[in-house]
Formats: C-alpha cells, sequence, structure tokens
C-alpha cells in the first residue's frame, strides 16, 4: 500500500513535535477472545548474528521481537496484559494524534489484553500436552506487530500457536526487552519515485523471508519452545507444518515464503501489494488473498505495479480472492476494534482516510477478519471444507469473491 507507506513515513518524521497530554489511569480491555481457548502470551527477542540489517547504518545483526499466542484450557484465571509496552504505547499515541485520531499521550499505555494467567483455577493432573498447529504473522510496513494482537490472540483461541514477529526499521517502533528502540528507516519509503519504493519494498520483503526462517529455525528448538510454551509435546512446536496469514508488507512476504521454505504450507495476504521475490515463479501452494473494498486485481491506485493481476494466472494451486466491503487498508489490523474499545473512532472521514480504515464496525471487521482467517488456517492445516472459502455467504455479505 503506497498510500500508507507515504503516511506513516511522514508520521514518523514528525515524532518529536508533540505536546505532553494528561494521561488517565483507567485500564480499558479489548474483547474477549472468542474461541473455545483461553490465550496466553509471551515474548521474547531472536538475534541472528548471520544477517545484518538492511535499513540502518553500520553492521547490526538482525533482531527481532517476537509475541508468542497459545491455547490453554479454560481453567486459567483471567488477566489483563498490557497492550503495549509504555514507551510503545506513547509513541503510537503521537503517531495517530498526527492522524487525528484522539488518542493524547496516555491512551494506548490503558489498553489492554484479556490473557490466562499462568496460575490454574484448580490442579488437573490428568491434562495431556497438546499438538496446536504454529502460525506465523507479520505485520505491515510501519505498523508495530502490537497493533495485530487481538487478531492474533483470536486466532489462537480457536487452537492456534500464533506468533507474531517485529521487524525492525521497517516498522515504525520496535522495543527490545532491554527498553531500548529500533525507529522507522522513513527515509527509505517518503518517496513518491515508484521504482525506488519497489527496491526498498524488494529489499524488505527479502529481509522478511529470513526473518520467517530464522524465526522457524529458533522455535525449533525444544527448549527455547518449551520457555514461551507451557505443556508442549517433548519435542516442542511443529515447526515443520506451519502457515502464515499477514497484512500488507508482511502479507507480501506471506507469499515471497511459500516458494523458499518447505515448513510454509499456505499463505494468506491481507491487502497486501506482492512486489517481492517469489514474483517471477508464482507458486503452487494454497494462496489467498483478502482485499479491502475496491481493491480488486485491476486497480492500479492500490497496486500500482498490478501484482495481484500478474501473479493470478501462476498460482497453480488452490486459491482465492475475496474483497472485504466497508473496510480500508487497516480493517486488518485492530485499529477498528482498538479505537472501538477506546471510543475514539474517528467520526471524521478525513482522519478515517488519514488512518486508511472503512466505515465498518470494529466488531464487525474483527469477526470477518479473523473467521476468514480461520477457515484459511483450518483448510491448510487441516485440510477442512468451509463454505466461506467457497463464494458468498448469506451470513457475511459484505465479503465477496473475485474469479
Ligand atoms: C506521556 O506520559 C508519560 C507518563 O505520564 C510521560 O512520562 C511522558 O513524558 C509523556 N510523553 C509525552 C510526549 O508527553
Ligand atoms: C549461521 O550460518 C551457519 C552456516 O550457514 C549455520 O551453520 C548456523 O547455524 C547459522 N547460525 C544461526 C544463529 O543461524
Ligand atoms: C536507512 O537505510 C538506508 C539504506 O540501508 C541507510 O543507508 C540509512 O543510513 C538508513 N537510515 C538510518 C537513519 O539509519
Ligand atoms: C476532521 O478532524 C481533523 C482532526 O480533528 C480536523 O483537523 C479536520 O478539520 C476535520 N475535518 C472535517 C472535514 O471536519
Ligand atoms: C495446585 O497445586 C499447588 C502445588 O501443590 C498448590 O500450591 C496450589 O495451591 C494448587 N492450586 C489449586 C487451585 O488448587
Ligand atoms: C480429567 O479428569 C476430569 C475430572 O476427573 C475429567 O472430567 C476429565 O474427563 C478427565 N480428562 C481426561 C482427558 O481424561
Ligand atoms: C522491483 O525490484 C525487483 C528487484 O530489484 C525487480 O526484480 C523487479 O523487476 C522490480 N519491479 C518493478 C515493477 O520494477
Ligand atoms: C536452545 O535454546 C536454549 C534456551 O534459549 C539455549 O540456551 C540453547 O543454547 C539453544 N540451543 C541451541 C542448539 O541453539
Ligand atoms: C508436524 O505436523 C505434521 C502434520 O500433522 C506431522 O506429519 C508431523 O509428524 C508433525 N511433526 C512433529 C514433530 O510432530
Ligand atoms: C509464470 O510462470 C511461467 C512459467 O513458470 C514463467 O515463465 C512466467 O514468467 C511467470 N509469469 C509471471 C507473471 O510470474
Ligand atoms: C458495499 O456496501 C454498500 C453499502 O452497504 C452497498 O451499497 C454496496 O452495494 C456494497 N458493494 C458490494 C460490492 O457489495
Amino acid at each position: 500500500m503506497l498510500q500508507s507507506y507515504i503516511l506513516l513515513a511522514l508520521v514518523s518524521l514528525m515524532l518529536c513535535s508533540a505536546t505532553p497530554v494528561e494521561r488517565s489511569p483507567a485500564q480499558i480491555a479489548l474483547p474477549k477472545p472468542t474461541g473455545i481457548y483461553q490465550v496466553g502470551r509471551s515474548v521474547t527477542e531472536l538475534i541472528d548474528y548471520n544477517r545484518t540489517q538492511p535499513f540502518v547504518e553500520g553492521d547490526e545483526p538482525v533482531k527481532l521481537m517476537i509475541s508468542v499466542f497459545y491455547p490453554v484450557p479454560r481453567q486459567h484465571h483471567s488477566i489483563l496484559g498490557a497492550y503495549m509496552p509504555p514507551e510503545t504505547a506513547g509513541i503510537e499515541d503521537l503517531e495517530l494524534s498526527l492522524a487525528g485520531v484522539a488518542a493524547p499521550n496516555g491512551t494506548f499505555e490503558k489498553l489492554f489484553l484479556h490473557l490466562a494467567s499462568n496460575e490454574p483455577t484448580e490442579n488437573v493432573t490428568n491434562q495431556t500436552s497438546c499438538q496446536h498447529p504454529l502460525i506465523l504473522f507479520m505485520p505491515g510496513q510501519g505498523t508495530t506487530r502490537h497493533f495485530y494482537q487481538q487478531i492474533a490472540s483470536t486466532i489462537a483461541s480457536t487452537g492456534y500457536i500464533v506468533v507474531t514477529i517485529d521487524a525492525a526499521y521497517d516498522v515504525d517502533v520496535v522495543e527490545y526487552l532491554d527498553g531500548s528502540l529500533a525507529m522507522f528507516n522513513a527515509s527509505l519509503w517518503e518517496t513518491l519515485d515508484l521504482i525506488a519504493l519497489n527496491r526498498t519494498g524488494f529489499t524488505a520483503i527479502e529481509t522478511r523471508v529470513g526473518d520467517v526462517s530464522f524465526v522457524l529455525d529458533s522455535l525449533s528448538n525444544a527448549t527455547l519452545a518449551h520457555s514461551l510454551v507451557p505443556n508442549l509435546p517433548s519435542y516442542g512446536l511443529n515447526t515443520t507444518h506451519t502457515a502464515m496469514f499477514s497484512h500488507s508488507l508482511g502479507g507480501a512476504t506471506a507469499f515471497s515464503v511459500l516458494e523458499s521454505n518447505d515448513r510454509i504450507l499456505g499463505g494468506l495476504d491481507m491487502d497486501g501489494g506482492l512486489f517481492g521475490p517469489g514474483l517471477s515463479t508464482g507458486t503452487s501452494k494454497p494462496f489467498m488473498i483478502m482485499g479491502h473494498e475496491g481493491y480488486t486485481r485491476d486497480n492500479q491506485n492500490d497496486d500500482p505495479f498490478l501484482t495481484w493481476k500478474t501473479i493470478w494466472p501462476n498460482l497453480t494451486g488452490w486459491k482465492r480472492d475475496i474483497i472485504v466491503n466497508g473496510t480500508g487498508h487497516y480493517d486488518f489490523s485492530d485499529y477498528p476494534i482498538v479505537f472501538e474499545t477506546l471510543g475514539i473512532t474517528p467520526s471524521n472521514q478525513t482522519v478515517l482516510d488519514n488512518i486508511y480504515v472503512g466505515n465498518m464496525k470494529g466488531k464487525r471487521a474483527l469477526e470477518i477478519v479473523t473467521t476468514y482467517v480461520g477457515a484459511f488456517l483450518d483448510f491448510v492445516i487441516y485440510g477442512k471444507c468451509s463454505e466461506l472459502l467457497d463464494g458468498p455467504v448469506a451470513e457475511f455479505p459484505e465479503v465477496t469473491f473475485e474469479y
């Protein structure tokens, strides 16, 4: 999404110009995940000394932050977990304020997710360890992985272990465990030169493809896996049979990983143009595109290089292309549900346009996104058929198919 590259680049440049606003201490909780499981979260940092960051000066190793959302049985106490660490929350307050959202300093710090505590409500001795499949997620360019946690935890609540991965210097901010920050390299994206943008995008996706591989390598270490997710079988996580769903630049990554990574069985691209490696070959693995209102394969405004149109004939396996009416680019993130929960949904069209969300209600956007992502994952991982994936259904009139 070129428009959002530009928007976020400008917003990030202006980070120093804000005035402090009083903050409220109240906690506001996002809805409980709707699946049959409660969800636990763990966070860690992974450093790949074999590769260097492309978007920063010097030879910094690639340093990723990941969050792991895992299903836990219902017998745990429910607790509230901070949606973002405080410093990141302050940066997001500022970014969204600059786009016109009523998010004064303190807004995102008040926001919490429903999580399962480590304390079970009763000691169940006969509990068997579960083999929930591993699913990967990467955010859009310029957007922290934290803005996808409600989606990730909703998917986890249906029985998947969802790992969200932040790519340093191509999302707005990555906050490491020691509190240090990696800020977005805006200068690379703030150009209208499509060739230059394509080059940056290509490098970003190439790097992210390496990130995905590194995360899977890391998570195949059973000791690490057990430290992140309780009650795993002794071998840890199943890293050889995974799938990836992702937003925007992450969605483009979910396409580009398919041909280079045997461990990823299928990819779902939420609203991302595909300018990355893999475009010249296509794929025979399952691949699905979810677009916002009006983003047809012929729409050169949303996709200047018409990458969806170009690749379509070279998707030789199972493929689907759906459009969700009433949405904008960021309806495939937590923005709508987050704003609705905080009571700061913009009513003014200029602001909605600035942040690329449509008029759809937050709960509905979350429901549609997670329902279709869930159907896709069930299909790729378990081979489960769903009428949702075969054409329009009365329950979701917003969703149409491009064939
Ligand atoms: C935001 O609020 C926090 C906590 O009150 C404060 O430490 C910080 O300086 C504020 N930031 C800005 C930019 O006003
Ligand atoms: C670095 O690369 C070498 C050789 O390709 C490989 O053996 C090693 O496992 C890699 N290390 C990490 C941390 O990925
Ligand atoms: C942004 O990335 C470019 C390309 O790698 C690099 O030359 C430049 O130094 C980076 N800017 C910052 C502020 O790190
Ligand atoms: C919309 O809201 C923004 C931010 O509050 C304001 O600057 C702008 O003037 C408003 N536009 C309209 C058309 O009301
Ligand atoms: C579970 O067992 C532990 C260790 O025996 C005990 O400390 C804890 O109170 C028990 N919890 C419940 C909810 O029974
Ligand atoms: C575990 O024990 C509980 C209580 O005795 C029982 O209700 C449940 O069915 C058992 N679960 C399994 C998997 O055996
Ligand atoms: C984008 O960049 C890649 C890598 O340099 C190149 O292969 C591709 O042809 C470019 N695409 C366009 C539309 O320029
Ligand atoms: C596996 O992970 C553990 C815990 O992070 C670490 O101590 C150990 O060195 C790792 N093993 C390998 C082979 O990388
Ligand atoms: C991972 O899942 C696949 C498919 O269910 C299965 O064939 C494979 O044995 C699993 N790997 C492990 C280590 O359990
Ligand atoms: C489609 O695949 C064919 C054969 O694999 C290849 O020659 C062609 O360049 C591909 N076209 C696109 C647009 O990817
Ligand atoms: C999108 O929704 C609007 C308003 O609800 C409706 O008028 C329009 O026909 C819908 N478009 C499609 C393609 O379903």
